[in-house]
């Protein structure tokens, strides 16, 4: 499967450096060929003697190395990968690629290159939950950078929670992942999902029912297909698939911003349920109880993104799949709605509650176009994605 791939391995200073000793004997179980580069810090972890006899290859450590600079300058060796991989990715590297330093051989490499770029991450869970890492976590995924991992479990100091690295079979499993064509591969597209959380104070919000999970499908079956998909989820029941670019947001406003960020894409899919209005009159203090009566609350129209993006007349999407979920006269409704929207398909379900389907695992879809409507049979919600994903595909390749 990774006969003729190169793979950049970058292995940063943690404990987990160990483990990326067996990542390199797998990968060369399956032909790959690794090029190992060791932070200093990684030296101090792994010896460059391991790390070479098990690649097989000659280890890069020093920025500043008159000979290999000679027989390969860094930039030529950032762009000599198929992929280039960063296991551990310590707190330390993730700050760094986030920030856009350049100071050593490895952080310099990961500036430099042309390459997609997986990191697994792999830290004490302090460390990973702490804000900063947090923040350099979502900036690197909106550049483009693919996780695996963290794991949840024990750590090597003695606590637990997510933050440790993946496993070597789990990280080879993401790689080939990455090298799997499929119709969509160059494709890049945009999902939503989930509910939106609007504010009425600091403690307070209204919400809806939507779980996320068909979003999340669908966003599961286009990366199945290859495509690189930005999943724009507001607080979703369940969690964000492997493979995709997650950007987490919780108020409609912030899901438009987010949807604006990603763009330009070949296609769209609006499957999130966005709330219609939000609280204008939102306080950020806590409202009390007070005996002058309840409080009266204000509504304002939240921005209309499937509409917006649908009317884009520079760079629209190729194709804009919105959602509808609708609890009677569903293809009425749902038709109408994709000539309000202005979108190229409408994927119609009835959500009154006697179908289950809200918060359920299955759906039944009228996928409503500008031939008409096509009624889905009942199915799980995952076989309704991967049908979809492979119209969108279609659409996409003719
Ligand atoms: C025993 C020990 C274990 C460490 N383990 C980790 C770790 O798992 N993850 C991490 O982000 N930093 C860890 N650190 C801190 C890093 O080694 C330190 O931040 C270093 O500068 C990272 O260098 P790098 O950018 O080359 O990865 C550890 C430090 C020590 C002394």
């Amino acid at each position: 499967m990774l006969s003729s791939k190169r793979i950049l391995l970058i292995i940063g200073g943690g404990i987990a450096a160990y483990k990326s000793l067996d990542l390199i004997r797998r990968l060369r179980e399956r032909g790959a060929a690794v090029t190992p580069v060791l932070t200093r810090a990684a030296e101090e972890f792994v010896t460059p003697l391991s790390v070479s006899a098990l690649a097989g290859e000659k280890v890069y450590r020093d920025l500043f190395d008159l000979t290999d600079e000679a027989e390969m300058g860094h930039i030529q060796l950032s762009r000599s990968a198929d992929l280039v991989v960063v296991a551990p990715a310590t707190a330390d590297l993730m700050g760094k690629m986030a920030g856009g330093l350049a100071n050593d051989l490895a952080s310099t490499l990961l500036m430099a290159t042309d390459t997609p770029v997986l990191c697994a991450p792999a830290m004490n869970v302090r460390m990973w939950e702490h804000p900063a890492t947090q923040r350099n976590f979502s900036q690197l995924e909106a550049d483009g950078v693919r996780f695996v991992g963290p794991n949840e479990g024990d750590m090597a100091c003695g606590e637990y929670g997510p933050g440790r690295m993946s496993e070597p079979l789990e990280i080879v499993a993401s790689i080939e992942a990455q090298f799997s064509a499929g119709p969509l591969t160059g494709k890049r597209i945009l999902v939503t999902s989930g509910p939106t959380y609007e504010p009425i104070d600091p403690v307070r919000y209204i919400a809806n029912r939507s779980s996320g999970a068909q979003g999340t499908a669908v966003a599961r079956a286009l990366a199945a297909l290859g495509a690189e998909v930005i999943f724009v989820t507001g607080p979703a029941d369940v969690s964000p698939p492997e493979r995709v670019n997650v950007v987490q947001v919780e108020t409609a406003q912030q899901m438009s911003d987010a949807v604006d960020a990603a763009l330009p894409v070949d296609a769209g899919v609006f499957a999130a349920a966005v709330a219609d209005w939000r609280v204008s009159s939102a306080s950020d203090k806590k409202l009390k109880k007070s005996r002058d009566g309840l409080p009266a609350l204000e509504f304002a129209e939240n921005p209309d993104i499937l509409k917006r993006i649908a009317h884009m007349e520079d760079g629209r999407p190729l194709l804009v799949v919105g959602f509808a979920a609708e609890t009677d006269n569903v293809i009425e409704h749902a038709t109408a709605k994709r000539a309000r929207k202005g979108c190229d398909w409408i994927v119609a379900n009835d959500v009154s509650p006697a179908t289950g389907i809200m918060g359920g695992s299955e759906n039944a879809v009228i996928v409503i176009s500008e031939e008409g409507a096509e009624e889905w049979p009942r199915m799980g919600k995952d076989e309704v994605a991967k049908r979809l994903a492979v119209k969108i595909a279609g659409a996409l390749t003719k």
